[in-house]
């Protein structure tokens, strides 16, 4: 059912786990399984230094997460933003039908931990 790529980024998940302290965090679930998929940043200067992941859901959404971290890993926040489900499925190599889903997760964990981030950041600079 999976190619190569998906089943190597399962197997073999870059960058999980947590970032203490995080400048942003962003948490989605989705509606059509109820996985879910938490995306830690560390922004330095607009960049994203590092991210890591936690996903509680199948195969796809595991090594969805896995390359969009690679993906956005050392860009910039718009570049980052920029990413869509479908550069996530391009990366690796194809996903089934049912499973493109899981994609979007990726996107949407990635939008969330940066909306986030300037959340915070504006507080930062409202109180400073
Ligand atoms: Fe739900 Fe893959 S089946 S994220």
């Amino acid at each position: 059912m999976y190619n190569e790529t998906v089943m190597e980024h399962f197997t073999n998940p870059r960058n999980v786990g947590e970032i203490e302290d995080a400048d942003g965090v962003g948490e989605v679930g989705s509606p059509q399984c109820g996985d879910i998929m938490k995306i830690f940043l560390r922004i330095e200067d607009n960049i994203i230094k590092d991210i890591k992941f936690k996903t509680f859901g199948c195969a796809s959404a595991i090594a969805s997460s896995s390359i969009m971290t690679e993906m956005v890993k050392g860009k910039t926040i718009e570049e980052a933003l920029s990413l869509t489900n479908r550069d996530v499925v391009d990366a690796l190599g194809g996903l089934p039908a049912p499973k493109v889903h899981c994609s979007v997760l990726a996107e949407e964990a990635i939008r969330a931990a940066i909306e986030d981030y300037r959340k915070k950041s504006e507080g930062t600079r409202n109180s400073g």
